[in-house]
């Protein structure tokens, strides 16, 4: 379903994506079930990303015949979680794409100037030849996730897409009106942020469930 107002916005309407979700805000789920949700949802969304991937006519033998069929045509990707939660989507969506590389990018928030500063940041060499698919389940001021597709962006990447689990209308906005020319994956859209940034009703803070850490 597209988003209103922001026509690269998509938003999941899959029966096991809802289920999910509404399993994660579960105060009583634990941190191994929130991780393997995380994952399973990233798997499901990577599904719907992957919709696009070019294909190639080839031709297999059968036990009985030769069949004319196709395979994806060899796309460059990268899935680019930011630290530290959109760790908690990699596998997921590795397991879709096996063969994908990985790079990582921490940002923090300058408490000064409020920009988010890159603290950390390892990608592919080739990184300016790949698609990337930037994960993070929580799209909430929208401030780093900008930063992030920003990064990409001077460093050669031409194709982008983004990936979130819960996301706040405050953040489509932000990442929508920046950066138009990216689709934005979203399994779900809440209410609002609170004071604090966190996304009501969200799910609290998915590092901390993904890593136990609270
Ligand atoms: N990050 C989180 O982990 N949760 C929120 O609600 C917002 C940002």
């Amino acid at each position: 379903m597209k988003y209103p107002l922001y026509d690269n916005v998509e938003i999941m309407e899959h029966p096991l994506i809802k289920h999910k979700i509404s399993k994660m805000r579960d105060v009583e789920t634990g941190s191994k079930e929130f991780r393997e949700y995380v994952n399973e949802i990233a798997m499901l969304m990577g599904y719907e990303v992957t919709r696009d991937l070019p294909l190639m006519d080839i031709q297999v033998q059968t036990p009985l015949a030769i069949a004319k069929t196709q395979i994806i045509a060899g796309k460059k990707l990268a899935v680019v979680p930011i630290l530290r939660a959109g760790l908690g989507m990699v596998d997921g969506m590795l397991k879709l794409m096996p063969n994908v590389k990985v790079g990582h990018i921490g940002l923090y928030r300058d408490h000064e100037t409020l920009q988010p500063v890159e603290y950390y940041c390892k990608l592919p060499e080739d990184i300016a030849t790949r698609d990337a698919i930037i994960v993070d389940p929580m799209l909430a001021t929208g401030v780093s996730s900008a930063a992030a597709v920003g990064f990409l962006k001077d460093r050669g990447v031409k194709n982008i897409k983004f990936v979130c689990i819960v996301a706040a209308p405050e953040g489509i906005k932000a990442i929508a009106e920046a950066h138009p020319d990216i689709d934005i994956y979203c399994g779900t859209v809440d209410e609002c942020l609170n004071e604090h940034g966190y996304i009501l009703p969200g799910l609290g803070d998915a590092g901390d469930r993904i890593f136990g850490t609270k």
